[in-house]
């Protein structure tokens, strides 16, 4: 039997899981879904990375040892598994005993072939990466990534042979032209590998300045590289070297990655396993980045989006079929909750849903709910047929391609055709002529098209997909299914069977009157799907009036302005990563500590600025009257961070 073996990155657990993360992972499981369905025997690797600086930090600032915290990251990222659908066949952690054998045993099979050597290094140290960089790679003396100013590092460590199989690893691309895709990042590994000596690479860290780690074998004072020791994840999760697991899915290994990673696996990790007797992986597969408002969407820079929060206003298909549907491999895609609304409401709610519910209601109406027998075909039947078999193929084809993208067009190709299949072929008037066989034959070639459009879809939305075959009276076991012979085969849905009298799987979303910018979900905090309409006020445009971000905030605490009496420093809780500060002119009116637990209504969006040398960062509201001063509140107790609209 075939196999498919796909990985996505291990995730550093130095934050909470975002939309990125979400990306990768649902990819990866779409992608799995496809080759079982396809016959292929596969394997799924997801996980956690959890040595290293940047975890000790991370740990430190939540002020839990990094042991605490890497249980607690990892198994947020862990449970998030199933609520995005994903269904793996392992996760792997780094702290896992049998990884950190596996870690030791390479190094120590690399170190005795003479692959490792002693000596020192300076350079520009990224903490966020976890790597050097080069003068040449820094953009404007920053990190490409994180833009930061790396910090210039010098030390004694090990050094791992790389430059050696800079040569090898040429080849090796040349050769395979699928080692890397899609072409524009196998052409940047290329030019990168073409334009000058790689250097060798730093493996290990002393443990004066990190402890954090995975000692090496043959050197107690020093722990092995973050990346030297996350690679090495693919292998040791498939029980690497003597592993039933490694003989049978490591031929066929598939990696999943951004464009962030793409030296590390498509340099590293090939010359890594070479030094250590290994076959290189199959195939290294590289996309681009969701984007806010043309950012990279990073917990650095802290402009994430929640995939939760999406996926309980949206729901879980509505999620993963717009992550699918609108980013092209390869290729930077902006995010927006909007582009998400528009595309489920035009590709699942009109076309797909009201095929499907339509069909339905014509099988209850004409047949009471029973799937009729079809008669002779006609000109028309084989043309739709046609228009089927080749969505199907070609969605196939560039599924297996990663381009999901035109996969899923190409089989909406189908759907609209079957839509105007039902228009042309008018079945109410086939009724009223009591044309009763063609009505058969019309109404079993939409049902059969729409049992294999959803078998065609469970990858991408596995729940909704086995309830609408459920509808349609099929229980459905993704084992028997032989996805590649599905376009072609015919009548596989039996005449007699009884089907749901109606189907409402994809209802239309309303586009929010005021749409939350991908801010509003940020943190966990929820807001309102239909936000309410706001009283026009005379002369003020309502454009206008959306552009005001106003909050519920929850006041932490307060203190005088060191020099402004009028002023206090206001603490507030808007639901965000920490509150923020507002200067507010309240000193007059309140002590500090009558301020702190209340319930307050904050701009939240207006531009930070400096007030008598303290940062302000929004405007809590008050209402002034002669001597008293009045705070705007909220009756009950919502959420910090709520929108008032
Ligand atoms: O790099 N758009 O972990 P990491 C799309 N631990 N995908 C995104 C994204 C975005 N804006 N942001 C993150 C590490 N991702 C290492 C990997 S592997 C042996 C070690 C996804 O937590 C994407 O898959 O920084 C990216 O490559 C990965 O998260 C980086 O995750
Ligand atoms: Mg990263």
């Amino acid at each position: 039997m075939e196999t498919f073996y796909v990985t996505t990155p291990i995730y550093y657990v130095n934050a909470k899981p975002h939309l990125g993360h979400a990306y990768t992972t649902i990819m990866a499981d779409a992608l799995n879904r496809f080759h079982r369905l396809m016959g292929r025997q596969t394997f799924f690797l997801t996980g956690t990375d959890e040595h290293g600086d940047k975890i000790v930090k991370a740990a430190e600032e939540n002020g839990q040892s990094p042991q605490e915290y890497v249980d607690n990251i990892s198994k947020l990222f862990r449970d998030l598994c199933p609520r995005l659908g994903v269904e793996h066949s392992a996760f792997i952690r780094t702290t896992d005993p049998k990884h950190i054998e596996c870690v030791q045993a390479i190094l120590q099979k690399v170190y005795d072939n003479g692959d490792i050597y002693f000596g020192e290094y300076g350079g520009h140290y990224c903490f966020g990466c976890e790597r050097f960089y080069t003068e040449k790679e820094l953009v404007g003396g920053l990190c490409p990534d994180h833009l930061t100013k790396p910090e210039y590092i010098s030390e004694k460590n090990y050094f791992f042979r790389m430059s050696k199989y800079q040569a090898w690893l040429l080849e090796h691309i040349n050769r395979n032209p699928e080692f890397i895709r899609p072409e524009g990042y196998r052409r940047e590994v290329l030019s990168l590998l073409e334009s000058g000596a790689l250097e060798d690479l730093c493996i290990s860290r002393p443990k004066s300045r990190l402890t954090w780690g995975i000692e090496l074998p043959f050197d107690r004072d020093f722990v092995c590289y973050v990346w030297f020791d996350a690679l090495i994840n693919y292998i040791s999760a498939l029980g690497y070297p003597k592993g039933e697991k490694f003989k049978k899915f490591w031929p066929s290994a598939n990696h999943l990655v951004a464009k962030d990673i793409l030296k590390p696996h498509a340099v590293f990790w090939p010359t890594m396993l070479r030094a250590a007797g290994i076959e290189p992986y199959q195939r290294l597969n590289v996309h681009g980045y969701w984007l806010v408002k043309d950012t990279k969407m990073s917990k650095s820079l802290g402009n994430v989006v929640e995939p939760m929060a999406l996926i309980e206003r949206y729901g879980l298909a509505a999620f993963r079929y717009f992550l699918l549907r609108d980013m092209t491999l390869g290729q930077d895609s902006g995010f927006s909750e909007e582009a998400l609304v528009n595309r489920f409401n035009a590709d699942l709610a009109n076309d797909l849903g009201n095929l499907f519910n339509r069909t339905l209601s014509m099988t209850h109406k004409y047949f009471k709910g029973q799937v009729p027998v079809p008669g002779d075909e006609d000109l028309a039947d084989a043309e739709i047929k046609k228009l089927g078999q080749e969505a199907m193929r070609v969605y196939q084809e560039e599924f297996a391609e990663l381009r999901f993208s035109r996969a899923l067009e190409s089989l909406w190709t189908l759907v609209r055709g079957l839509n105007k299949f039902i228009d042309s072929s008018a079945p109410w008037a086939l009724f009223k002529a009591k044309k009763r066989a063609r009505l058969g034959t019309v109404i079993y070639i939409l049902l059969e098209h729409l049992r294999k459009v959803a078998v065609h879809l469970w990858p991408v939305m596995p729940g909704a997909c086995g309830e609408m075959l459920a509808q349609l009276g099929i229980s459905f076991d993704p084992l028997k299914v032989d996805l590649l012979k599905e376009h072609d085969v015919w009548g596989l849905l039996e005449p007699g069977t009884g089907v749901a009298e109606s189907s409402n799987l994809f209802p239309r979303i309303e586009v929010p009157e005021v749409p939350a910018s991908g801010q509003t979900l940020a943190g966990e905090r929820k807001a309102p799907a239909r936000p309410l309409k706001a009283a026009p006020a005379a002369g003020l445009e309502f454009e206008d009036f959306q552009k005001l971000d106003l909050r519920v905030g929850l006041v932490v605490s307060a203190r005088r302005h060191p020099d402004a009496d009028k002023l206090l420093l206001v603490d507030v809780d808007l639901g965000e990563e920490r509150p923020r500060q507002v200067v507010a002119g309240l000193a007059g009116f309140f002590e500090p500590e009558d301020l702190a637990g209340r319930r307050v209504v904050v701009v939240a969006n207006l531009k930070p600025r400096k007030i008598r040398k303290e940062i302000s960062q929004g405007m809590i509201l008050a209402v002034h009257s002669g001597q008293a001063m009045d705070l705007l509140t909220v009756g009950g107790r919502p959420a910090a961070g709520s929108r008032v609209s």
